[in-house]
């Protein structure tokens, strides 16, 4: 192990330090972040027009590094490192990660010092310096509205090497609309929450039923929180939906009949979602209010904007699926996880839907093996946006979901054959971090748009086997979840590759499918050469080449779908064939670069 030591240039002589007064948690910026697990590193952030302010409140007297990077490591990463030596003079570098080594001094320094300072008797640094957004400097991280993988690290002295340092990584949106608050006191809190041993499979949708509040007219809900109160539960809880619960018109039952004996309240904790002899009333449950996915925060809807409970007076009825991520198959984990929302009776102007918008969890997402960077498209036809009002649907927030495998996601926008900016996109894509992401701008959706979901996937990782469609943390999802008002009825407006001639594409001949207790399974049976499990054949026998991949991605990328737009609430379904627009003109976002270099 190399110790590297490397000089200190001084590029700033700013504030200069002394023990008067020790800050605690003192950073005046509009966004505060912890990013360690222990409190000892804490970022506070604001934009002020085209330039960025970060400050960096650290617990050390040594030097203190802070870096964005496209992937979350240290390759390609903007760096600065700086601090206060102990003769009270500062330092500060731009620097440029090259790999696992110390980060080389960058070429041209974008960063500004604007602060710095050292506080002998808490042990703590503080730095606050500046940036532009976009620096146009091709070492450094031009910041947009996607996700910022933030860096950091300290040491214990002013000599900066890379071993024995402390550093972590977090994900974060640095540009984000301003989220509103919820004020609690004029609120009503729902908790729903599940306390028991997670399933010891690898992947488990578990299913629990909870009584909602007892309303004798409509409500609004304001806002929605996980509840994951440890370690545990933050670790293996991947996403859950809640869904509302109905029972079909004109049943002879009641709510209170069909579902009060299977709730959580009644000590029922449910079980697995896709078990067809399931006593469970899981089919009743079928039309999504809430989906949170893992690293999600709090969501707080817009003020003049509610989702409607309530509309017939009596009990609600929740269910929870949980999807439980249990790699390791651990036995006798019990934690509790859960969800709760907030309501009133002061009712907003607009009722809030939720449309699941992508391409269906299918095998015909099939991510070929060894392929860095494969394109997944599904299309939200023009022929299902037709059924929305004639003033169209306004999307002010929006979640993008895919698995292990996703990097990049896009939501696309065209109206006829004119591309529209996209409603969200994300060139940092990160497992751990995904939220239900308030719109800077609201987005209108008019009858006849189509809006195009595209997903990038590295399959490198597995080696030489393919990534299939699927529940799975393993396998993958393209999906783009968005929040809009007013409600209509459909929820679902995706679409496929065709299954039967995504099989046959790979020179298949013969072939059953198998109901699970998930999704269904796809067995070859001819030729005798691909017989055999749909992933193991075409992970080990069927012969990728070159060629074969480039047609392949082709027909799916650009060739005709099935689209489908569904009402999961009653199964109502309507099917269209759908490919991107004819000739489309591209949108293209304004290059901020493009007269600088
Ligand atoms: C972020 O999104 C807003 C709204 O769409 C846009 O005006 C702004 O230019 C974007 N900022 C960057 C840095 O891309
Ligand atoms: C409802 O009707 C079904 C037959 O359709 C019957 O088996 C069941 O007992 C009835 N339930 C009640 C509560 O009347
Ligand atoms: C796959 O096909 C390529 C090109 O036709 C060929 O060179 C290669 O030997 C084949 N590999 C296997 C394992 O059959």
């Amino acid at each position: 192990m190399i110790k590297l030591l490397i000089s200190l240039t001084l590029l700033a002589f700013v504030a200069i330090t002394s023990a008067k007064s020790v800050p605690t948690n003192g950073i005046n910026l509009k966004n505060v972040e912890v990013l360690d697990n222990d409190g000892k590193y804490i970022l506070g952030w604001e934009v002020v027009g085209d330039e960025i302010i970060f400050e960096i409140e650290a617990a050390t007297l040594g030097w203190v590094g802070f870096g964005i990077s496209p992937t979350g490591g240290m390759t390609g990463a903007d760096i600065i490192i700086g601090g206060v030596m102990p003769d009270g003079v500062p330092y500060f570098e731009d620097r440029f990660g090259v790999g696992q080594t110390v980060p080389k001094v960058d070429d041209h320094n974008d960063w500004t010092l604007l602060v710095a300072m050292e506080f002998a008797l808490s042990g703590k640094t503080v730095l606050r310096f500046s940036r532009a957004l976009n620096t146009c400097d091709d070492e450094d991280y031009p910041i947009g509205n996607d996700t910022s993988r933030l860096i950091w690290s300290m040491g214990e002295t002013d000599v900066i090497q890379y071993h024995n340092t402390q550093r972590g990584t977090k994900s974060t949106n640095l540009l984000h609309a301003d989220v509103p608050e919820v004020d609690l006191d004029k609120v009503t809190t729902w908790p729903m929450i599940l306390d028991m041993e997670m399933p010891d499979q690898d992947t488990s949708y578990w299913c629990s039923f909870h009584r909602g509040p007892t309303l004798e007219t409509k409500n609004h809900i304001v806002g929605f929180d996980a509840k994951l109160p440890s370690s545990e539960s933050l670790r293996h809880t991947h996403h859950f939906i809640l869904y509302n619960c109905f029972i079909p018109p004109g049943s002879n039952e009641t709510m209170d009949e069909v579902f009060d004996d299977h709730t959580v309240d009644k000590g029922v904790t449910g079980g697995h979602c896709y078990d067809e002899m399931s006593p469970l009333p899981i089919g009743y449950c079928k039309e999504y209010v809430f989906v949170w996915s893992k690293g999600g925060k709090q969501m707080v809807f817009p003020e003049n904007v509610g989702y409607p409970i309530g509309n017939e007076p009596g009990k609600l009825y929740y269910m929870l699926e949980i999807h439980y991520d249990n790699p390791d198959k651990l036995t006798g984990v019990q934690f509790e996880s859960g969800v709760e929302f907030y309501y009133t009776n002061e009712l907003r102007e607009h009722d809030a839907g939720l449309v699941t918008l992508g391409h269906d969890v299918e095998i015909s997402l099939t991510v070929p093996p060894n392929t860095p960077d494969f394109l997944v498209v599904g299309h939200c036809a023009p022929g299902c946006t037709e059924k929305f009002p004639a003033d169209g649907l306004t999307v002010f927030n929006s979640l993008l979901h895919s698995h292990l495998s996703g990097r990049k996601i896009k939501t696309r926008h065209f109206r006829g054959n004119v591309e529209l900016p996209w409603i969200d996109f994300d060139d940092h894509y990160d497992f751990d971090y995904q939220q239900n992401k308030p719109l800077m701008e609201y987005v209108k959706v008019l009858p006849g748009d189509q809006v195009t979901v595209e997903c990038i996937y590295d399959s490198t990782w597995k080696n030489g086997e393919i990534v299939l469609g699927g529940l799975s943390t393993r396998e993958e999802m393209c999906e783009a979840i968005l929040w809009y008002y007013p409600k209509i009825d459909i929820d679902i407006c995706g679409s496929e590759y065709d299954i039967d001639m995504h099989i046959k594409e790979f020179g298949v001949t013969e072939y059953h499918s198998e109901m699970t207790n998930t999704l269904n399974k796809y067995f070859i049976d001819a030729p005798p050469s691909l017989e055999g499990d749909f992933y193991n054949s075409i992970s080990f026998k069927f012969n990728w080449t070159e060629e074969f991949k480039s047609g392949y991605a082709d027909r799916r990328q650009n060739g005709m779908h099935v689209g489908d737009c569904h009402v999961r609430k009653d199964g109502e379904s309507w099917y269209f064939d759908v490919a991107y627009p004819e000739n489309y003109e591209k949108y293209v976002p304004e290059d901020k670069c493009a007269n600088t270099n």
